[in-house]
């Protein structure tokens, strides 16, 4: 549970700091952070300084409200400065400061009975915050027309937060050459959430009927598998020549840290979800493996023998590392 929490204490600093850098450098439209360059323009800008209090405070630091802490995980935020390198801004879960807030977060499965019942001041911006695919997002009554922006993994949402991995192009040349992490598994899975009401039976039966072709290590709660620890899950991924990155459910960007994982572990990741196309846009084409790309799991399964005994051909899907690196976002090494 430790490891469930501090993980999804990383993950949610890692959005958080993709949140501020979308909010306040790539998406000027939404909201412009004061800061010595912007400054002026925020300062003509309508919507920014109506209300006369604003007008008193000058060059006041725009003032973001977090309404639900996000899966319940509370986190000290700092300064915006201190924890996410944003100067100028203030983030902050005092309800109190709603009158004054620039913009409001909400989280989508927090949304409840709780919400603003004072007038919204006509300067103020909701962000509807999302980070489940649709099929594990249940549908609220009389959230239609409520928000100004969206903030989910979604491509074509206002603002972008995805679990990032950075690639670094080639004009950032390494200095170490990529090594292959020792390997004594074929393929491997680390699962535990196993309901079908989320969406996972096709990636059971996919891992059954493939399961009858290959041996799979099966990590995790959901199927009988071996409990990791946190500190073991890169390790053990580096460790298998194959990951399956199953995605619970199947839609459109969605695509997790279930990719990552394998990439930046040295693992070849063999993917369940949308199309290849997909994921061609955040992830090198020839550094994972789809599904889609065989006709049954039983080629799949003869394709990843045949691969198994060909290093030379396994090696191919290594070769983007010659011009890329995949590492974590630094988050992930705070703890
Ligand atoms: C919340 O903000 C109000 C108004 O600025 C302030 O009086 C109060 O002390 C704050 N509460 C906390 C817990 O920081
Ligand atoms: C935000 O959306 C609400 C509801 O559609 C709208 O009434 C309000 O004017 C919008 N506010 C801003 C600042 O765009």
């Amino acid at each position: 549970m430790k490891e469930l929490k501090t993980a999804t204490k990383a993950i949610f600093l890692v959005m958080i700091t993709s949140l501020w850098l979308s909010i306040f450098y790539f998406k000027p439209q939404a909201l412009i952070c004061p800061s010595k360059s912007a400054g002026e323009e925020s300062h003509n800008d309508k919507h920014y300084y109506n209300n006369e209090e604003k007008e008193q405070q000058g060059r006041a630091k725009p003032i973001v409200l977090l309404w639900y802490w996000p899966l319940g995980q509370r986190f000290d935020f700092g300064s915006c400065l201190h924890n996410f390198h944003v100067d100028d801004c203030v983030l902050t879960d005092n309800r109190s400061l709603y009158h004054k807030a620039d913009a409001i977060i909400f989280f989508h499965k927090n949304i409840g009975k709780d919400m603003p019942k004072d007038p919204r001041p006509p300067f103020q911006k909701w962000i509807w915050f999302n980070v489940e695919s649709p099929t594990n997002t249940v549908r609220k009554a009389g959230l239609e027309n409520l928000f100004n922006l969206t903030l989910s993994y979604r491509r074509d949402a206002d603002i972008t937060v995805r679990n990032e991995l950075s690639i670094r192009g080639p004009q950032m040349k390494m200095k170490d050459e990529f090594v292959l992490p020792k390997k004594d598994k074929l393929v491997c899975w680390i699962v535990s959430n196993n309901d079908p009401r989320t969406g996972t039976s096709m990636r059971a039966s996919y891992y059954q009927q493939l399961l009858k072709h290959i041996k799979i290590h099966v990590f995790g709660t959901a199927f009988p598998g071996q409990w990791l620890s946190y500190e073991d899950y890169y390790p053990t991924i580096a460790s298998c020549k194959f990951y399956l990155s199953f995605e619970n459910s199947i839609h459109r960007d969605y695509i997790t840290e279930k990719v990552n994982g394998p990439l930046v572990a040295g693992t070849v990741p063999v993917v369940l979800g949308p199309p290849r196309e997909n994921y061609e846009e955040f992830f090198p084409a020839d550094s994972f493996i789809h599904i889609d790309d065989f006709k049954d799991p039983k080629s799949l399964a003869d394709f990843l023998l045949h691969l198994d005994q060909s290093h030379e051909e396994y090696m191919r899907y290594f070769k983007w590392r010659e011009l890329y690196t995949a590492v974590l976002p630094s988050a992930f090494h705070k703890k």
